[in-house]
């Protein structure tokens, strides 16, 4: 059977902190990496729209003297003459070493892998669950503050759909002394089952609040959410909800110094472009981990060592 990212907890906390070293040796030396995939094929089947995921999966497996094929909308697949996921897979198995996929239904990923030949990575399914977000995220941390324990972080926005939320979340509860505080309108609170699972069976403390400016000062990271629109089924309340939290210059007066801001984006209004030059903005540099951590996932699913 090949091995498959479709939940972050397919990962054993080893293995994500393995993960985060191997990325941290391609940033130091890419020159080493760059035949390591040469003959392999990454397939990038996105159903959904997407700029990171998509692109730096595909920039991950060039980086790696691979290969990359796939498509970028279902519109363009036959999945727009009724073909079924099932099939769509079984096919791209004939063509591909590995799969990438992002489907805005909840579980297609899991669907996916039971028909594959060949590993799955979940890029994203609608509400769910984003793991390499997740990965890029833990990257990100590191990097910024030199560990994964001991911080408290605040998630900020649409709680109940942001699936990069649910994915740190589950990913961060495997780690020591983390402190979360959930800043949501009441409508976009943290989906229950994603409370359950992570904070309470483990009993882990967290907090709830609609205000994001009496909290900032206790957070050693902020990770900001857009409200996403396409999972509304009305317009109305995603209007009324958008602009629920904006951060500002002035919000951040109170934060601590060393705060790191993060966000998956994209950024619609939530966070201003003035934010953009203060040092704690950590989102573009995110973004840039984002290509290193799926370079290093890719040599774990494809069972390639690198010494
Ligand atoms: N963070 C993220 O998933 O961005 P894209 O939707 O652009 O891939």
């Amino acid at each position: 059977m090949p091995r498959n990212l479709l939940d972050i907890t397919d990962l054993t906390v080893e293995e994500l902190d393995e993960l985060i070293r191997v990325a941290e040796d391609i940033i130091d030396n890419p020159e080493k990496y760059q035949d390591a995939c040469a003959h392999k094929q990454l397939a990038t089947l996105f159903f959904e729209p997407s700029t990171r995921t998509r692109l730096s999966f595909e920039s991950a497996m060039l980086g790696l003297g691979g290969s990359v094929l796939g498509f970028s909308s279902a519109s363009s697949s036959s999945t727009a003459k009724g073909e079924t996921v099932g099939d769509t897979i079984h096919t791209v198995s004939c063509y591909a070493d590995i799969i990438a996929m992002r489907h805005p239904k909840e579980g297609a990923p899991f669907a996916a892998a039971q028909v594959a030949e060949v590993p799955i990575i979940n890029a994203g399914d609608g509400g769910h669950n984003h793991p390499t977000q997740t990965l890029t995220d833990l990257l990100t941390i590191h990097r910024e503050k030199g560990r994964l324990n001991n911080f408290t972080i605040g998630f900020c926005g649409d709680l109940k759909f942001g699936r990069t939320v649910h994915s740190l979340i589950n990913a961060l509860s495997r780690y020591e002394n983390i402190n979360y505080v959930l800043i949501s309108p009441t409508e976009l609170k943290l989906p229950r089952y994603v409370k359950e699972e992570a904070l309470k069976k483990r009993n882990i403390p967290y907090t709830q609040t609609t205000d994001l400016e009496s909290v900032i000062p206790d957070l050693d990271i902020l990770y900001m959410t857009r409200v996403q629109r396409e999972r509304f089924f009305n317009e109305e309340d995603y209007l009324r909800l958008k602009d629920s939290y904006i951060l500002t210059p002035e919000k951040l007066e109170k934060a601590k110094e060393d705060l790191i801001i993060l966000h998956p984006l994209p950024r619609v209004n939530e966070i201003s472009v003035a934010v953009d030059k203060d040092p704690r903005a950590a989102y573009w540099r995110q973004v840039k981990n984002g290509k290193f951590i799926r370079m290093a996932l890719i040599l774990k699913l494809l069972g390639i060592e690198v010494k």
